[in-house]
């Protein structure tokens, strides 16, 4: 199991014990704090630096073991890099600050530290970008390694471990009130991604309905509907994904009253599939293991509302998530089908496998129905095609309405979570028109992504509405500096960041 982390603050000081980190920019030298820390030791910091061909370049360290006249067991010199090579960034923007301290942590383990202080003085680093740093080593050090009952690779057990991480700071007090903050991000983008590698066995729509219940102790309000609830609403879509599945639905609603009583909720609405193996229109083998976190955007949506609840946003918030199991059964729907959606659209299955919008059209309806929000987002892992499209760098963005689409977009640039924006547009209507109902569920090979999204934007009304297609991003994605998980959480901080700049009182 993974060493426990200890994260804390302090003023500048030299510390009593334990490992001592400086960063230095390339070509800059030594300044504020560390110059001082490094003169206390009397060493010859151009005769060193040169012996060692220490430049400040990034990736650079500089390792002195048992300095003079300092309490600390090492003295350790990190290259920052200078911003002028492609690469080579010095951080700029708040989501590079996040993954240097992701780094930083990595190296900590490396050298198998147990209790390390950084000098992050002002001339660094202000409050806001400590705070990144200090996520990023929190997102860096998780791992799901729950399962494992043997001991880690390294032979120990690194469960009773601790890690102490000290931030020298400048301002303690700025620095404590911004970690604090950005920490209920991260609790929120930890949830989410413990929910993603979770396997089904253990996470199905009652367990999963289960865990938005429990988020009540937080103050949000949760209701769970059972499918006698849905029935009785109309929602023929979403029940038709679940009818297959020995395992019922669930549609859990999460309300954050944190703004003024009768402000209109923002809402977040999520896919929420916990095992997707496609139904009667059943998928390959290979691979089919990862549709188990085919309810990434249900999973974003939960670690969000953690996230606003946590850090008590001025808002009011709603989220709702479909919680489903795809399943081929004797009681599964089939190819051919025509179900009614709770709109009173009719819609013809081509593809069991094309489930998620037939849970969302459902869910969205319902949402806008009896929220009326001010503005609605959804999330869902929802189409291949966009992994074609974007890969793993960008979540697919569709919305009908611009200044929400910019708003996310700069959420994304900010958080780290980018999103590139796709069109929608009635050219694509035609591809979904059924031959014997109000539209089909599958558009065909071309613009698979926009289709599904194009699909979705039927059971929306005139609110302005934006759906990410967390389908490439959500999971499987390679690791980096702030992840080495399967399951990324995908969603909580650019939406965090959407709240955060747009809709707070
Ligand atoms: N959950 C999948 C999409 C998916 C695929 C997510 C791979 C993550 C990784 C979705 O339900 C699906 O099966 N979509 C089909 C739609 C098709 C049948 C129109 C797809 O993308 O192939
Ligand atoms: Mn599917
Ligand atoms: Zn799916």
């Amino acid at each position: 199991m993974v060493q426990q982390l200890q994260i804390k603050t302090t003023k500048l000081e030299a510390p009593e014990s334990g490992d001592v980190f400086l960063y230095v920019g390339e070509g800059e030298g030594l300044g504020g704090y560390g110059e001082k820390i490094w003169q206390k030791t009397g060493m010859d910091w151009d005769v060193l630096t040169s012996a060692a061909s220490f430049t400040g370049k990034k990736g650079q360290v500089l390792d002195v073991l048992a300095p003079k006249n300092i309490a600390a067991g090492r003295l350790v010199v990190l290259g920052l890099g200078n911003g002028k090579k492609p690469g080579d960034k010095r951080p700029a923007s708040l989501a590079d600050w996040a993954n240097l301290g992701g780094d930083f942590y990595r190296r900590v383990e490396e050298l198998k530290s147990a209790n390390a202080t950084i000098i992050l003085d002002d001339e660094l680093i202000g409050a806001a970008q400590t705070a990144e740093f200090a996520a990023g080593m929190r997102l860096r050090h998780y791992k799901f390694d729950k399962y494992k009952t043997s001991e880690s690779e390294n032979g120990s057990k690194d469960a009773d471990k601790i890690v102490e991480i000290t931030l020298a700071v400048t301002d303690k007090q700025a620095a404590d009130a911004a970690i604090k903050e950005r920490m209920a991000r991260v609790e929120g983008t930890l949830l989410a991604r413990d929910l993603v590698n979770e396997p089904a066995n253990v996470l199905g729509p009652v367990e999963f309905a289960k865990i938005a219940s429990s988020l009540s102790s937080l103050g949000l309000e949760v209701e769970i509907l059972e499918p006698e609830d849905m029935e009785k609403l109309g929602m023929g879509s979403l029940l038709s994904v679940a009818q297959g599945s020995a395992r019922p639905a669930r549609l859990a609603i999460m309300v954050w009253n944190g703004g003024k009583k009768d402000e209109a909720p923002l809402a977040f609405v999520g896919k929420g599939v916990v095992f997707d193996s496609g139904g009667i229109s059943i998928k390959p083998s290979a691979s089919m293991q990862d549709m188990k976190g085919d309810m990434g955007g249900a999973a974003a949506v939960i670690g969000l509302m953690k996230t606003l609840a946590l850090r008590k946003a001025p808002l009011n918030a709603v989220g709702a998530i479909g919680l489903v199991e795809n399943m081929p059964s004797g009681k599964a729907s089939r190819p051919g089908d025509i179900v009614a959606a709770m709109s009173g659209t009719t819609i013809e299955i081509i593809n069991t496998d094309a489930e998620g919008r037939l849970v969302l059209a459902d869910v969205l309806w319902y949402t806008q129905d009896r929220f009326k929000p001010r503005a609605m987002i959804n999330l869902a892992t929802l189409t291949g095609a966009v992994m074609v499209a974007l890969g793993h760098e960008n979540a697919g963005l569709f919305s009908n309405n611009d200044e929400l689409a910019d708003q996310l977009l700069a959420a994304g640039k900010i958080s780290g979570e980018t999103l590139w924006r796709l069109p929608l547009g009635e050219g694509y209507e035609k591809l979904i028109k059924s031959r014997f109902a109000d539209i089909k569920n599958t558009g065909g090979r071309n613009a698979g992504s926009i289709t599904a999204a194009q699909f979705l934007a039927h059971f929306v009304n005139d609110v302005p509405w934006a759906h990410l297609d967390i389908a490439g991003v959500g999971f499987g994605t390679p690791n980096s500096d702030i992840s080495r998980s399967w399951a990324l959480g995908f969603g909580v901080g650019v939406l965090d960041q959407l709240v955060k700049d747009n809709y707070e009182s």
